[in-house]
């Protein structure tokens, strides 16, 4: 099997409107699939939107307009969302796409006939908005769901069933021999603790519902809409390139990025149903916490959230990208504010590396007439960038996206130490310092790129930029001292301007 990397978003509802929470997921997945392309990797990233189900439906009966108009809206409006924060998606999956239908009726197909799917009566509770039937732990006071506060309705039906239940123990030691599938772990312990406590077959359909994927074998029941929206994942790539089956190349999925929310359908659903299909899981998921604004979840229902797209419009897609994944730690929930988000931008990127890449590119220009000196690297930068690569590479290979930026930022700080302590300007005063300021300036341009091409992934404008600038518009990653000085440099507007 070919080695390979893909990775996805959740598929947003087509009844909403993106926010930042979506452009998180979007960005956090695009970040590690422009990292692994500068790697050399062969990379697939998916995103989409999830357009089936009763909340969609409802949605579309209150505004007066059939369910394909709303989701065709909604879809136009997360494909920009995706566009605006420059993520590099390879294909945008609607699970509306004849593509997916067909695919999914092929694979439960195999589901029922692999002895997993029967005919029963469901007699429960259902919340219309999580479109998901509760267990009773799952049951707020009042019998309401404790996710959206509204009155959970109680449902008896004839469906289809998915024996979930069969696959208790699979799952089990699934999470026992694989611990690290669900990262982080204490996600990895409440997908377990979930399990143990027993797991219950679960509706595979729904009467009563027209808008969905329709059984083969029951065309007056649709798919469940969790089923239908899981299997994204898979039917995308059957269909994403005209004449080309993608599957054998990229799956499994290497990453499912997704918030806790979406948890129990990922870590329990999916893999049980794919086992089910015998198709292999998922090989890892990276579970995200929420960005809240002050304590409290950004969602358009309760009015507060921060816009992505008036963020981008004064800012850049670049300082977005970096601000969530440095202020909040990726894994961990993690309060936004404007006046976080202009803070950092004033004091990292205008200050520690806009400042840093403007001043070298000037001094390599004022003193050396913009042609970068041939010289050997300084060995007290060295052994601070030793390893830098590796490191970056290795958190990313386990999606610790915050952690990564921190270990490059580290670096961006000590080169400003560095300029503060060479006095490049000093050395330009005595012909007798000509060796030792080429030195200097050769660091600053070698290191510059070094962590350009290391941040490429979160601030992929302003580095590009950059590397154009120093000459090096190469992204592949390389060490400290690999660069062999002699281009030229040329000067550039600051990359991120102060705004007043
Ligand atoms: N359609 C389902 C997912 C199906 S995947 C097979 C769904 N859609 S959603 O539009 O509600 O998106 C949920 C996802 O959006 C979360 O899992 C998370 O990735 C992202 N976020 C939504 N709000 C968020 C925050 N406030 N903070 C961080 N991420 C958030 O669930």
């Amino acid at each position: 099997m070919a080695v390979s990397f893909y990775v996805t978003t959740p598929i947003f509802y087509g009844n909403g409107e993106p926010h930042l929470g979506h452009a998180y997921s979007t960005m956090a997945a695009d970040i590690l699939a422009r990292h692994m392309r500068q790697r050399g990797e062969d990379v697939f990233f998916l995103t989409g939107t999830d357009e089936h189900g009763e909340p969609i439906a409802l949605a579309a009966e209150k505004q007066g307009i059939t369910p394909q108009e709303l989701v065709d809206r909604s879809a136009t409006q997360f494909r920009d969302m995706v566009a605006r924060v420059d993520a590099t998606n390879d294909f945008f999956i609607r699970t509306t796409d004849p593509g997916h239908v067909e695919r999914v009726q092929r694979v439960v197909e195999r589901v029922k006939e692999n002895g997993y799917v029967y005919k029963g009566t469901y007699e429960g509770w259902y919340c219309p908005r999580c479109a998901d039937f509760k267990s009773e732990s799952e049951i707020g006071p009042g019998d309401t769901c404790p996710i959206h506060e509204i009155p959970l309705h109680r449902e008896q039906q004839e469906n289809w069933f998915f024996k979930l239940s069969a696959f208790q123990e699979k799952l089990e030691r699934m999470y026992e021999e694989d611990p690290g599938m669900v990262v982080p772990d204490f996600r990895r312990n409440e997908a377990l603790a979930f399990i143990r406590q027993g797991l219950r077959d679960v509706s595979l359909s729904r009467s009563e519902l027209s808008w969905g994927v329709p059984l083969s074998w029951d065309p007056d029941q649709v798919m469940y809409v969790w089923f239908d929206a899981l299997l994204n994942y898979y039917t995308a790539l059957g269909y994403a390139r005209d004449g080309e089956d993608l599957t054998e190349r990229y799956w499994p999925a290497s990453w499912h990025i997704i918030a806790k929310d979406i948890l129990k359908f990922h870590a329990i659903y999916w893999p049980a149903f794919l086992m089910a299909a015998g198709l292999e899981p998922p090989r890892r998921m990276f579970i995200h916490g929420y960005l809240l604004m002050g304590e409290k979840k950004m969602s358009k229902s309760l009015g507060n959230v921060l816009d992505p797209f008036e963020v981008i419009d004064r800012y850049g897609a670049d300082a977005l990208r970096f601000y969530c994944f440095r202020e909040v730690s990726f894994g961990q929930d993690g309060s936004i504010s404007t006046a976080g988000f202009e803070g950092r931008y004033e004091t990292e990127l205008a200050n520690d590396f806009g400042n840093l890449a403007s001043r070298t590119l000037a001094m390599v220009s004022r003193y050396r007439d913009g042609a970068v000196p041939q010289a050997e690297p300084d060995p007290a930068l060295t052994a601070d960038f030793e390893g830098i690569v590796e490191r970056v590479s290795g958190l990313l290979d386990e999606a610790q996206i915050s952690q990564a930026l921190e270990e490059v930022w580290t670096l961006v700080r000590r080169l400003n130490r560095y300029v503060e302590e060479a006095q490049p300007w000093v050395l330009a005063k005595d012909e007798g310092d000509a060796a030792r300021l080429d030195q200097v300036l050769y660091c600053l341009v070698e290191g510059l790129a070094v962590l350009a091409r290391l941040l490429h992934p979160f601030l992929p404008n302003a580095t590009a930029t950059l590397l154009e600038a120093l000459g090096q518009p190469g992204l592949e990653l390389a060490p400290f001292g690999a660069g062999e000085g002699g281009g030229r440099v040329e000067k550039i507007d600051p990359l991120f301007p102060k705004l007043v």
